[in-house]
């Protein structure tokens, strides 16, 4: 037991310092007017194309599982509601947490925009742990774990909080990792690689769950899309006026696709 604290302690620490290193130089940050770090509430809209991803399938069966009347979803770090707006009516009551309101105004206004009734939304303004922490008979945490420098009290407290199953999505790399290209191509400064999704699965496995693994791709961005291009060239802090060449250097080196892996803990 001891020697299991202790290497959750290690695997908590590297992680840490892995994330510390993603800081971004102050000379990059000077050359444009908003942080690379910056997440707009339009980037996590519910997308239909969501549907298809084991992380979405997985909640679906979980939910379906249990009687009518306790298909209840928790979404931790909700975004705009990305993750568990798709899934209503299956979800028959949605909690989304995020610890930004502006992220959840989005949510209320996506979910009226899908039709879902206020009565099955509830939104919760809180950093995860919370003090007060709801619970739900399933737990979602999507593309969260790379903001959280202590992600072994945050997984615990996933897993406390569901009754049923816990899943969690994670990118294999940092978000930011499939810009790295560009920053050596542009800035002439090479970004990390560490943590890694590895580090989450040894994790829950210390925390006595054997998850279910999941793995698939997201495509790389689209050069010809400037919307798309614009949102790559702001992650790797490159100034307006470039972001036609970063286009250009796209259109001759395309990204790798995203890598991404979903855990699913089974409770009951
Ligand atoms: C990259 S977005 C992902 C949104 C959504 N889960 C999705 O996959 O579309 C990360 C979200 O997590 C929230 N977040 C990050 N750390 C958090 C924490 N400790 N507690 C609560 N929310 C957090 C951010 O505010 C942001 O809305």
């Amino acid at each position: 037991m001891q020697s299991r604290e202790a290497e959750l302690q290690r695997l908590e620490e590297e992680w840490a310092a892995a994330l510390a290193d993603w800081a971004v130089p102050e000379r990059f940050l000077a050359q444009v007017p908003t942080s690379p770090f910056e997440l707009s509430p339009s980037s996590f809209k519910p997308d239909p194309a969501r549907l298809g991803t084991p992380t979405l399938r997985w909640l679906a069966e979980e939910l379906e599982r249990l009687p009518e009347g306790e298909r209840t979803l928790l979404d931790v770090g909700s975004g705009a509601g990305g993750t568990s707006l798709m899934l209503w009516p299956t979800a028959e009551r949605i909690t989304a947490l995020d610890q930004s309101e502006q992220m959840l105004a989005a949510v209320r206004d996506n979910a009226a925009e899908l039709g879902i009734p206020a009565e099955a939304l509830k939104t919760v303004n809180s950093r995860w742990p919370a003090p007060e922490a709801p619970s739900a008979s399933v737990v979602v945490c999507a593309n969260v774990l790379y903001n959280v420098p202590t992600p072994v009290a945050f997984l615990r407290a996933l897993i406390e909080s569901a009754t049923g199953a816990v899943v969690v999505e994670i990118t294999e790399r940092h978000p930011h990792f499939g810009v790295n290209p560009i920053w050596l191509r542009f800035n002439g400064y090479q970004r990390p690689s560490q943590p890694s999704a590895e580090a989450v699965g040894a994790m829950l496995r210390l925390l006595g769950h054997e998850p279910e693994v999941a793995r698939w791709e997201r495509r790389a961005a689209d050069p010809d899309d400037p919307e798309e291009v614009g949102r790559l060239a702001r992650r790797a802090c490159i100034p307006e006026e470039r972001w036609a060449e970063v286009g250009a250097y796209l259109r001759e080196e395309p990204l790798q696709p995203t890598e991404v892996v979903a855990f699913k803990i089974r409770l009951a």
